[in-house]
């Protein structure tokens, strides 16, 4: 048997049932598709059906407020995804008539699309010949054909994707394309891989060579920055704090935060209201107290980047701008680090 009814044997064996393998409705599987990259499936899968009750179709979503959209995405990262998955709905909804494009090349167009997503969108929804390649494939066949260009190369990509194409079972691109990432997730795992129940195991080059733990190769980009974050949580005697939306192309663009100042180290009280002007004039404001949270700062995890966060608790009796009262706070979209800080504080009494 060759490698493509292998595969596709093994995955109508083992597949899991998943909601959106019980459709091929574009709006299905585009806002799956989407939720899934960099996100495993046990992750995502949550989300995808609290988005499917939310919004059941793309008109819905084209109509939600975006802070709603970000308050139902808050907590699967990559947040972009959520503002562009937005924006597309509006594009399908308003200017397409709810239609998604129909092939490879239309849906590539589509904002936050790329050759991922189109090439998962045509192949499950239009059986369209196209390979996917996410990085369950690039495991999978560097392991298999014990190939060691680096993934995320310009080369690398090129390489994976002609040879996805090659293999594709022209007749079945949808099973074929889901059994390859299923394959990835379930069986050709990251760290442990099952060889020794493998359908492949007699004939994968990388279990040969003794070289399955190398692959696949990815060239380390840049190093991890350290950030700073110095939070003011604000109330007022009315009770009312201040939330900020993030703008710009950093972290967590349209999520909400306390007002931040960032400092360059992660620095005690006395020097950080030396150095730093606005918390200077902030402590030395009348009937203003600043008392710091935690001691220890919190340390919050991103791809590329640390963040140290520090929570300052600012009692004022009035606020430098309209505030939120504080019962209103849980119902904006923020970062994880701050729905984890009002989780353990209660905002109501501060
Ligand atoms: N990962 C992302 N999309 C997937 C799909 N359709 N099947 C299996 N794994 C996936």
């Amino acid at each position: 048997m060759n490698f493509s009814k292998t595969l596709i044997n093994w995955y109508l064996k083992t597949k899991r049932e998943l909601p959106w393998r019980e459709t091929t409705n574009p709006y299905n599987i585009w806002l799956s598709e989407i939720m899934l990259q960099q996100t495993r499936i046990e992750q995502g899968l949550p989300y995808y059906n609290k988005f499917i009750t939310a919004f059941p179709s793309v008109f819905d979503l084209a109509d939600a407020s975006q802070d709603k959209v970000m308050k139902l995405w808050q907590g699967l990262g990559y947040y972009s995804r959520a503002r562009n998955l937005h924006a597309t709905a509006q594009h399908v909804a308003y200017e397409l008539d709810g239609e998604f494009p129909k092939d490879y090349k239309g849906l590539l167009k589509l904002k936050g699309v790329g050759d991922y997503t189109a090439s998962a969108i045509a192949s499950i929804s239009y059986n369209e010949p196209v390979a996917v390649v996410d990085g369950n494939v690039y495991r999978v066949l560097s392991r298999y054909f014990n190939i060691d260009t680096p993934i995320n190369s310009t080369n690398g990509v090129k390489e994976f994707k002609a040879l996805a194409m090659e293999l594709l079972d022209k007749k079945e691109p949808s099973n074929f394309n889901q059994a390859l990432m299923e394959f990835g997730a379930l069986q050709c795992k990251p760290k442990n891989p099952l060889c020794d129940s493998c359908p492949f195991n007699g004939s994968c080059l990388a279990l040969k060579e003794g070289k399955i733990g190398e692959l696949p190769v990815k060239i380390k980009k840049g190093k991890i920055k350290n950030r700073y974050f110095n939070y003011l949580v604000f109330s007022s005697e009315e009770n009312k704090t201040l939330l900020q939306q993030r703008q710009g192309k950093g972290i967590w663009h349209g999520l909400y935060e306390f007002p931040l100042i960032e400092t360059k180290a992660d620095i005690q009280k006395a020097r950080i209201i030396e150095e730093n002007n606005e918390f200077r004039q902030l402590m030395e404001a009348k009937n203003v107290s600043v008392r710091l949270y935690n001691d220890q700062a919190i340390v919050h995890k991103l791809s590329h980047q640390h963040i140290y966060a520090r929570f300052w608790l600012v009692a004022s009796q009035t606020l430098p701008k309209e505030g939120i009262s504080a019962e209103k706070v849980k119902e904006y979209p923020v970062p994880v680090l701050i729905q984890n800080f009002l989780n353990e504080i209660d905002i109501e009494n501060l």
